[in-house]
């Protein structure tokens, strides 16, 4: 067991903080586990640099946060544990991924957090942003906290994937496969932290499809709003990749965006993310 003395030096007001003084090739003792967790409350993302982990290293460090999830329906799978998710773009321009969310809200209980080792890195470009979702509540009038505090919307697993699963081959049918075990799902707009009780907006371009309560056109607009105003620049921090990077994000709290501007260029990250909870 290793113990450290963490700094943790933030980024921004809202969001963001690098790491250091942590060895992730080491079996870290519980001391500096539960320093990194309060830093992650604090700080919504956390960075950790040079960071050269195994993938059975990831998968450890992962662990003693929360149990890890399911291998995800859609990425590849590392041959060593199929938990272990391959996020990969080479030679082509994809549109996968290329909108603002939070992992698996489809899901009754979407992902705590996610934990992002970064492999292989374009020469330039591929950042990924983080937006904080409690910057983008606090923000709101009053009135409008008011008026969305009783909705709920729906989040559909078709609306994020359906465009990469059906331009597979057989897609059509994995597809319909995947809607039967991800059908929409509904959860509150605004959530509550279940260990900060801050709260936070729970919506996301590429997963929520309209608000519950109110008719198309006026879903439609609200969700428009709501869409811009979390993407206000002031609520994010910018993470330029360096090989062996390490982002472990607070899911319950942010939305994230991968930036497509790299061409032809080769990106690889492995993935690994935690179990949720049901949001309130
Ligand atoms: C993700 O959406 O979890 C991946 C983000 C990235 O590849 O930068």
């Amino acid at each position: 067991m290793v113990s450290n003395h963490i700094e943790v030096c933030s980024l921004s007001p809202h969001i963001g903080a690098v790491i250091r003084g942590v060895d992730l090739t080491q079996t870290l003792d519980e001391q500096s586990i539960c320093e990194i967790r309060k830093a992650l409350l604090d700080n919504l993302v956390i960075f950790f640099e040079d960071q050269a982990i195994s993938p059975d290293q990831h998968l450890a460090f992962a662990q003693r946060f929360g149990d890890i999830e399911e291998p995800h329906p859609v990425f590849g799978q590392h041959d060593r544990d199929a938990r272990l998710s391959i996020i990969e773009s080479r030679g082509r321009v994809g549109d996968d991924d290329h909108e603002w969310h939070s992992d698996v809200t489809y899901q009754s209980k979407p992902t705590m957090g996610s934990i992002l080792h970064s492999r292989i890195i374009p020469p330039s470009g591929g950042d990924t942003l983080f937006s904080s979702m409690y910057a983008a509540y606090d923000a709101l009038t009053a009135p409008m906290k008011a008026f969305l505090s009783d909705l709920t919307a729906t989040h559909s697993f078709e609306l994020g994937w359906g465009k990469t699963v059906r331009r597979q081959e057989g897609g059509d049918e994995r597809m319909h496969k995947l809607n039967a075990v991800f059908p929409p799902m509904s959860h509150p707009v605004v959530r509550t932290h279940p260990e900060t009780g801050r709260k936070s907006l729970f919506v996301n371009q590429y997963y929520t499809t309209h608000i519950n309560e109110l008719s198309e056109r006026e879903s439609s607009a609200v969700l428009k709003m709501l869409f811009e105003h979390i993407t206000t620049p002031e609520f994010q921090v910018r993470h330029r990749w360096k090989q062996n990077d390490l982002a472990f994000w607070d899911n319950r709290a942010t939305l994230h965006y991968a930036a497509r501007d790299y061409g032809l260029e080769h990106r690889l990250m492995h993935r690994v993310t935690l179990v949720g909870d049901k949001p309130v």
